[in-house]
């Protein structure tokens, strides 16, 4: 079974184990279904053998969690591997070591698929943050065995693909985060299917920019303004609602030093010397007033610089709302899911993705190939 473990780690043990804790429910499945099981995943970019990157304190937490021995093999292939693969009894689960300990991972290199293959009978593939990647152990191995896709895998697509084939309206998309280089492909793919686009984080300044505003030293790409008057063009085109901050917090920096200079501006009075930080109140406000309207609201990327306390209100307010909605609410993305966690909401949500770049390349409307190289997928 492959999985995606690839958890943050703090001196040696797993700081989040949300990804581990995603993947209990087809590992218990197969369990309970007779499987000997043994797991794949990959943690961190390694350049070969990296004892930093070991997955024993990820074979540690998961023993814990399922109650049972999690033995960590000391590789991924090779004949050892390949005799404890088949000497496991049913009930069984093993861990194999990191497998981008070998660059033939990510080359998705043929002869090495075929040695993560050998002494096993099925593949199932249970980690949807790693399906972006055509890699031996998401895509050539389920060339090589009877593959199938996990219960998490089924989950993710039925929520996200929700999002992009039939939300109930009114449907809300907010989308925030630093650059809006990185999300133009998602905003192409959502703007046909919203009602309202509220768009927040450094990404807002850029459509600022593009409509004359002031900006002072905030982050944006002025060579993104003309794709940025696109968008708007195309939302407000096609009778739909755009938000954009109306007020702002603008600080002297992006930093907790920043905090004591901050104060809240209109947007068309940011001074030049401030950089905005965080969505206003009356952004919120209004941000407010959609997501209660909406039947449902996808959430990526956050809408302040939130990993500094003092501007990271927008973005708590966001998921505080979105908790409290009743809407379908599907979360999508890194930073915006560590929000959700940091403030104890996951469990609100209708769907928290477990993918970053997988999540966004779906809703791209991309083909992921860990996904299409399952038949019955
Ligand atoms: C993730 O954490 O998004 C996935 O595990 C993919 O990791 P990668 O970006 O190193 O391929």
């Amino acid at each position: 079974m492959r999985v995606d473990f690839n958890v943050p780690l703090e001196e040696g043990k797993v700081a989040d184990d949300t990804r581990i804790r995603a993947a209990l429910p087809t590992l218990s499945a197969l369990i309970e279904g007779g499987a000997s099981l043994g797991l794949i995943s990959h943690l961190g970019r390694p350049k070969g053998t990296d004892a930093k990157l070991s997955l024993a304190p990820v074979a540690k937490r998961l023993a814990e969690l399922i109650k049972r021995e999690v033995p960590l093999l000391d590789d991924s292939v090779g004949p050892r591997v390949e005799k404890a693969v088949r000497a496991m009894e049913p009930g069984d689960v093993l861990m194999l070591e990191n497998v981008r300990f070998h660059p033939e991972e990510e080359r998705n290199d043929p002869a090495f698929a075929r040695q993560l293959a050998a002494g096993f009978d099925l593949y199932v593939n249970d980690a949807f943050g790693i399906a972006h990647r055509a890699h031996a152990s998401t895509e050539g191995v389920a060339h090589l065995l009877p593959a199938y896709a996990g219960l998490l895998l089924e989950r993710e697509l039925v929520a996200l693909g929700g999002i992009l084939d039939r939300p109930a309206h009114p449907f809300v998309a907010i989308i925030g985060g630093a650059k809006v280089s990185t999300k133009m492909d998602v905003l192409r793919s959502l703007v046909p299917r919203v009602d309202t686009l509220a768009i927040g984080g450094g990404m807002a300044n850029t459509f600022l920019l593009a409509m004359g505003r002031p900006i002072g030293r905030s982050l944006a790409e002025p060579e993104k303004e003309t794709e940025a008057r696109l968008v708007t063009d195309e939302v407000e085109g096609n009778g739909k609602e755009l938000l954009l901050p109306v007020d702002v917090i603008a600080a002297p920096s992006a930093d907790a030093e920043g905090a004591s200079g901050a104060g809240t501006y209109e947007v068309d009075e940011v001074p030049s010397h401030l950089a905005i930080v965080d969505i206003g109140p009356r952004t919120i406000d209004r941000y407010a007033r959609v997501i209660k309207n909406a039947k449902t609201i996808f959430w990526n990327g956050p809408v302040g610089v939130f990993e500094v306390p003092a501007f990271a209100n927008g973005t708590r307010r966001i998921a505080e709302l979105m908790a409290e909605s009743g809407a379908t609410t599907v979360v999508g993305g890194g930073e915006s899911v560590q929000a959700v966690e940091e403030a104890g909401l996951a469990d609100k949500m209708t769907h928290v993705s477990t993918g970053g770049g997988a999540s966004l390349e779906l809703i791209e409307g991309k083909t992921l190939p860990g996904i299409a190289a399952i038949p019955d997928r």
